[in-house]
């Protein structure tokens, strides 16, 4: 069974092809024998003519022998009453003079002959071809009449495969479409140019991009509502517990401390929350997009957890800079790289590396940030862009900032990477790449900012 629909065109029609090619090669075979043999009948019918126009007179009465070997043609001569041919110009054959008037097939001196013979009140006459002649000039002719579907059966199976491949390209590039669609990147497929015959499909898939859109719209507008509903009775909370503050007796104020970091945790999680649902939106008009200088995003990233960093003796530094711009909303690719950049200083032990790279790889530049940590096993790495996976709960965080990156990716055409390190060390290298503005050269990295 041939899954492949163009496998299975090419296939049925290089087959059919194929059987027309031999019934025509066939016929022209047959035919162009048919239409030889006609022709030295006609040209043994001619001979014999000539003869009777008296012709036969010319013929030697006594031709030298041997010399009719590499001669097709035989002409005999009788006359009425007599025993030996009148003339012959190969006295060497005998004919049965008997023969049947018209066309005959005989046998003379172990050959194979084809005769004419006609009957004239006045003569018989007798015009004969070597058969193997016949056959020969035959074949010849016949398979000559073979070569062009010879030739051009192959050239037609190439021709058959080209239009095939053609005419399902466009098949394939939709499903390409198809299996770009991505829940970041709900467009819909284009119906320019479809055949008549997928438009149905394109379609539907259509309708289904449209719902899932308007479900994925939703689902983000309660995220965002449901953040924002949460963060005013949140603040009164935290003004609640602040007012709180000094009345709280020395013996309760542990797990009053506790309980106001626990505020802060929730706020922190709402806020990551509403930037989520923020990252998740499409760009629209609303917010106008900047030239954005890739390199800037990298070093303010830095400066960012500059502090943190030499409080916790981290060496962070950038190198390798590419000049590159992004067409974006400035803070969107800063909260993208920072949130990068802050995993890195949370989950590396104190005194460890981080790097900050960039570079190029066609049309995309890619930040790479590199640190010394403990990575992730392997098992659980599919999952850390899933909101609210943490791989380790011991650190605190929200389990979002990842998902926050992602969405930042998706929302200029971007990707976001997160590999263990294969340099033999141990530390995860997280890369985001966005489709830069326009081509670019390489810089000389900046003086390193080291902790
Ligand atoms: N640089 C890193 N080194 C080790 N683990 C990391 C790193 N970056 C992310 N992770 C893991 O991926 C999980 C998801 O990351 P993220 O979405 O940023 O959430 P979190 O708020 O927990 O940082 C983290 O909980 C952590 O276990
Ligand atoms: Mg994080």
């Amino acid at each position: 069974m041939i899954k492949s629909l163009k496998n299975q065109l090419v296939i049925a029609l290089g087959i059919l092809v194929t059987v027309i090619g031999v019934i025509q090669g066939v016929s022209s075979y047959k035919l162009s024998q048919a239409g030889t043999n006609a022709l030295l009948d006609t040209r043994l019918v001619q001979v014999a003519t000539r003869m009777r126009d008296g012709f036969a007179e010319g013929i030697p009465a006594n031709p030298s022998r041997g010399s009719q070997d590499d001669r097709d043609v035989v002409v005999v001569v009788w006359k009425p009453g007599e025993a030996v041919p009148f003339r012959t110009t190969e006295p060497s054959l005998r004919f049965p003079r008997d023969a049947t008037p018209g066309f005959s097939n005989v046998v003379a001196n172990s050959e194979h002959w084809r005769i004419y013979t006609r009957r004239e009140p006045t003569m018989t006459i007798q015009v004969a071809q070597r058969a193997s002649v016949r056959h020969d000039l035959t074949e010849e002719t016949a398979t000559l009449a073979l070569w062009p579907t010879v030739v051009l059966l192959p050239l037609v199976w190439i021709l058959v495969a080209l239009v095939v491949r053609r005419s399902l390209r466009q098949l394939n590039e939709l499903g390409r479409e198809v299996q770009g669609i991505d829940t970041s990147h709900l467009q819909p497929l284009s119906l320019v140019g479809v055949p008549t015959e997928i438009k149905p499909f394109i379609e539907s898939i259509n309708t289904m991009i449209e719902r899932l859109a308007g479900a994925i719209d939703k689902e983000r507008k309660f995220i965002a509502d449901a953040a924002h509903e949460l963060r005013t009775p949140l603040t009164a909370l935290q003004l609640q517990a602040d007012n709180l503050a000094p009345h709280i007796a020395p013996g309760n104020q542990e797990r009053f401390q506790e309980l106001r970091k626990g505020i802060a945790r929730s706020g922190k999680l709402i806020a990551q929350l509403l930037r989520l649902a923020r990252a998740d939106a499409p760009v629209n008009g609303a917010a106008p997009l900047a030239r954005v200088d890739l390199s800037e995003v990298v070093t303010g990233a830095v400066a960012d957890v500059l502090p943190i960093a030499i409080a916790r003796g981290l060496d962070i530094g950038a190198e390798e800079m590419v000049s590159a711009h992004v067409r974006a909303i400035e803070t969107d690719l800063g909260m993208a790289v920072k949130n990068l950049v802050s995993n890195a200083v949370r989950y590396t032990p104190d005194g460890g590396t981080i790097d900050l790279r960039m570079r190029r790889d066609g049309e995309r530049v890619w930040i790479d940030v590199i640190d010394t940590g403990p990575g992730i096993d392997e098992a659980l790495l599919p999952r850390v862009f899933d909101r609210f996976f943490r791989a380790c709960p011991d650190i605190e965080g929200s389990g979002l900032g990842l998902s926050i990156v992602k969405a930042i990716a998706a929302r200029y055409g971007g990707d976001v990477t997160l590999r263990n390190r294969d340099d033999g060390q141990s530390g995860i290298v997280a890369s985001i790449g966005f489709v830069t503005e326009a081509v670019t050269e390489s810089v000389a990295a900046p003086d390193s900012v080291c902790a």
